[in-house]
């Protein structure tokens, strides 16, 4: 089995947490773009969604499925979301395509957190993938000199602007060995928008695709 066919096959199984009338919290990437595809086929039986992208959206609407405004409906049953790294306490590392703000919103605006992986992304410690941090233009060269003092490595993201204006920091070399401290601290940092340790929202389910199947973590 390949890495695509396990992301396939694990953003397949969320199907099973998605009821009639609900309205779908939609995540970025290329493991919640297979969720996108499969949940094409449930477009009729759901009441919309609500896409953590510009991305999203438009691959929602090219299958005809219906892209609401957060601020047009209330809290969502459930919110389906790829990762770049997970631990089994399902703590986060999000934001490799940079839509960390508004996935961690709709995250936080769902009652249940699906996330959907290759097992490649199960990690012991997080850190190993560079930690996304979204940053106002003005702060990028202070908030860069507060991560070098937390031990990281600040690199700014080439040719990328989110889809809110700002830039990306990918921070090298951290060992988050306490995931929601470091979060809660790095929020505090002035010009910071977003961290991508979705640690004091974790997700609820980790589903997990490897060569045998898919594994449920919660
Ligand atoms: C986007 C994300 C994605 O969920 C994360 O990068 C995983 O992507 P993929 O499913 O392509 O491996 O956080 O901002």
């Amino acid at each position: 089995m390949t890495q695509d066919d396990m992301k396939k096959l694990t953003a397949e199984a969320a199907l099973d947490y998605i009821e009639a009338g609900d309205i779908v919290g939609v995540g970025t990437g290329s493991t919640a773009n297979f969720f996108i595809d499969a949940l094409a086929g449930l477009k009729g039986k759901i009441d919309g969604t609500v896409a953590s992208s510009e991305a999203s959206a438009q691959r929602l609407q090219s299958h005809g499925i219906t892209v609401l405004d957060l601020n047009a409906v209330g809290d969502l049953p459930v919110y389906v979301d790829g990762a770049d790294e997970a631990t089994r306490h399902l703590h986060l590392i999000k934001g490799g395509g940079g839509a960390l703000t508004r996935e961690k919103i709709v995250a936080g605006a769902s009652s249940k957190f699906i996330c959907i992986a290759d097992d490649s992304k199960l990690v012991d410690v997080l850190g190993k993938f560079p930690l996304p941090i979204e940053v106002i233009p003005m702060a990028r060269s202070f908030v860069a000199r507060q991560l070098l003092k937390h031990g990281g490595q600040p690199v700014l993201r080439e040719d990328f602007i989110t889809d809110n204006g700002n830039l990306i920091l990918d921070i090298h070399n951290l060992d988050i060995l306490d995931p929601v401290e470091l979060e809660i601290e790095l929020n505090a940092i002035p010009g910071i928008v977003t961290v991508g340790i979705f640690a004091q929202r974790p997700a609820d389910v980790l589903l997990l695709g490897d060569k045998d199947g898919v594994k449920t973590l919660t």
